[in-house]
């Protein structure tokens, strides 16, 4: 396949509009530096003190890894010098995080979970960067508000992740179909891999930690029973599969097809809507998913369509193959 790189890509392919192409791709190259720091690092883990704990909490109250905390100021750092922001969120930053004056900004936002899957870090799975772009309609030259930020996941310009594993991906949309570049660290660029990548219609696969069964709803309960015999004639079950990396558990089922579920559960107060954060996880996989072909939902909503009340808001997600996650809708309606 010929070398084909993401910003001449970008430039052939997706429809941009001609003032937004320069800034959009600044946007793009700079985080594509981001993630091959990241991955350059996480590449070595193990050999660099990048692996285990930094003895702090985040304002998830998880235990922040060193990688997290890395990525995060890469990321911000990085970021905060494209000239094109004028505000960005992080999951492991309580607040939204302001664009200082010494550097130009622009319309675009960026929310991002620097290092998704961090429990894995330190026993080589695979790892990753989600990221969410939006554009402040208000934007005036000065720094992004809060409220300004708060969008539904419909509003997003592009969305998409960069998985550090056996090969570092990266895998984003603008609107215009979902592509995958797989980098060559002998030439430093990140090269065409996966064209116009589409989720199966129906799969074969169910992705969800079944240790939390006991404190799942009824709905999840019946979806998840069904997957390991399907209309109860003893028929081909599906294969269970659960890396308990976000990233990886939906490249999997981006590819493969199938779903991924991380249903709410009763046991933990701060899972009651589930573990998996709206602005910075669920929203961007979702715009993947839905421009891959399948969908992306709450059992009740649509993830695209829900506002955001805060940052930080958590949400059940199932998503995936569009016949198994409107399997999932049917049976939370028969509930509702
Ligand atoms: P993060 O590492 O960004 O905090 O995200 C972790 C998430 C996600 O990667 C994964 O799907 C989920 O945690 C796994 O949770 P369980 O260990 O509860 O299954
Ligand atoms: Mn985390
Ligand atoms: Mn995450
Ligand atoms: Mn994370």
């Amino acid at each position: 396949m010929p070398q084909v790189t993401v910003t001449e890509h970008l430039l052939l392919h997706q429809k941009q509009s001609p003032s937004a192409t320069g800034r959009f791709t600044m946007l793009l190259n700079e985080l594509i530096l981001a993630g091959k720091i990241i991955s350059r690092d996480v590449n070595k883990a193990g050999l660099v003190d990048i692996v285990g704990f930094t003895g702090t909490e985040n304002i998830q109250g998880e235990k922040v890894k060193k990688l997290d905390r890395f990525a995060n100021e890469v990321l911000i750092h990085r970021m905060e010098r494209a000239g094109v922001l004028c505000g960005m969120a992080s999951e492991e930053n309580a607040d939204l995080i302001p664009i200082r004056d010494k550097f130009p900004k622009g319309d675009y936002m960026l929310l991002f979970d620097p290092l998704d899957g961090s429990t894995n870090i330190d026993v080589n799975i695979n790892v990753g960067t989600i990221f969410s772009i939006l554009r402040n309609k208000n934007f005036d030259g000065s720094g992004a508000s809060l409220s300004d930020m708060l969008r539904p996941g419909v509003e997003q310009v592009a969305a998409g992740y960069i998985m550090y594993g056996s090969s570092t991906i990266l895998v984003y949309t603008t609107g215009n179909g979902v592509h995958g570049f797989t980098l060559d660290p002998s030439v430093g660029e990140f090269l065409l891999s996966h064209p116009n990548l589409t989720i199966p219609e129906k799969g074969k696969i169910y992705s969800v930690n079944e240790g939390y069964w006991n404190y799942w709803d009824k709905p999840t309960q019946e979806i998840v029973s069904w997957f390991k015999d399907p209309d109860g004639k003893r028929g081909a079950p599906y294969s269970l599969r659960y890396i308990g990396s976000l990233v990886a558990d939906f490249h999997r089922t981006l590819i493969y097809g199938g779903i991924f579920m991380y249903p709410a559960d009763n046991r933990d107060p701060a899972k009651s809507k589930g573990k998996l954060r709206l602005m910075y996880e669920a929203s961007p996989l979702a715009m993947l998913a839905e421009q891959a072909g399948g969908m992306a939902s709450t059992g009740k909503r649509r993830i695209l369509d829900i506002v955001p009340e805060d940052l930080h808001q958590r949400v059940p997600l199932f998503i995936g193959s569009r016949d198994e996650v409107q399997k999932i809708q049917e049976t939370y309606s028969k509930y509702a």
